[in-house]
């Protein structure tokens, strides 16, 4: 019994190292300045990944960690996603603008240079957040949503997020694009509806903490691999 006692700490702390191990992930993620991008970095790096965040403006970036290393880019910038990109296991988009009628290209541009530069860098699976009214879950967002505020005030953004998601699609990567219902600020609660199959749904309000408690989750499972699930509570 007294050998064997000597035994538990080494056997624990290898147990430890190897569980620590296997939990190392090495992730970019693009939009981590606030929202779900913000809540995925923080709940990533409470798992022990190693993280980089592309961002354009660094200083707005409030969390300081020794796994955390910040570059400044724009994903528009075909060389700053392409540096960023570089040796990482997955990579993760988060944008978002503001609503507008103006025309937009930075989703599906954007989202042309993470496919570009993670063919290039063999990089394994991209988690693209875009949201409902993309694709498919266009017409399941309610009446208000359907038909004033979508066609109103986010038409060209939800064109322009529908013509990444083609991308997307048409690549040969491994990827899950993760479209939220109505974001909130409330907490995470690990309970939601993950829906791959739309019909007679009507999308509600999601955490952005959940959201991210989801994509953390599709990094250890992945799967929802190349499917367009819709989170909702
Ligand atoms: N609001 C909703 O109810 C709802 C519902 C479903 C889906 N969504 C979508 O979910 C996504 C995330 O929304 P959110 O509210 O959590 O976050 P958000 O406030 O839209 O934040 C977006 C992030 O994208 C970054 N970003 C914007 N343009 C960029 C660029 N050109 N290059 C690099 N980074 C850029 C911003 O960084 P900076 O600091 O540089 O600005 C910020 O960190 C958005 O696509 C949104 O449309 C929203």
């Amino acid at each position: 019994m007294k050998a064997f006692s000597g035994w538990l700490p080494w056997a624990g702390s290898v147990i430890k190292v190897f569980v620590r191990r296997k939990a190392i992930m090495k992730i970019l993620i693009i939009g981590a300045t606030r929202g779900i991008g913000l809540q995925v970095l923080q709940q990533a790096l409470a798992k022990n990944n190693d993280i980089t965040v592309l961002a354009r403006f660094p200083q707005k970036l409030t969390v300081e960690h020794k796994r955390l290393q910040v570059m400044q880019g724009d994903i528009r910038d075909n060389h700053a996603v392409g540096r960023a990109t570089e040796g990482q296991d997955v990579v993760i988009s988060c944008i978002g603008i503001m609503p507008t009628r103006k025309p937009v290209s930075v989703f599906s541009a954007g989202i042309k240079n993470v496919l570009e530069s993670m063919d290039k860098n063999m990089v394994k699976l991209l988690i693209s957040v875009t949201g409902i009214g993309a694709g498919d879950s266009r017409g399941h967002g309610g009446f208000f949503y359907d038909n004033i505020f979508q066609p109103l005030l986010l038409k060209t953004i939800y064109e322009d997020k529908d013509r990444g998601e083609l991308l997307i699609k048409d690549s040969q990567l491994n990827w899950i694009i993760v479209r939220p219902g109505f974001l909130t600020n409330g907490s995470m609660t690990g309970t939601y509806r993950v829906l791959t199959d739309v019909t007679d749904v009507k999308a509600g309000k999601i955490s952005r903490a959940d959201v991210a408690h989801f994509i953390c989750n599709q990094l250890e499972s992945a799967e929802y691999l190349k499917q367009t699930p819709l989170l909702t509570y």
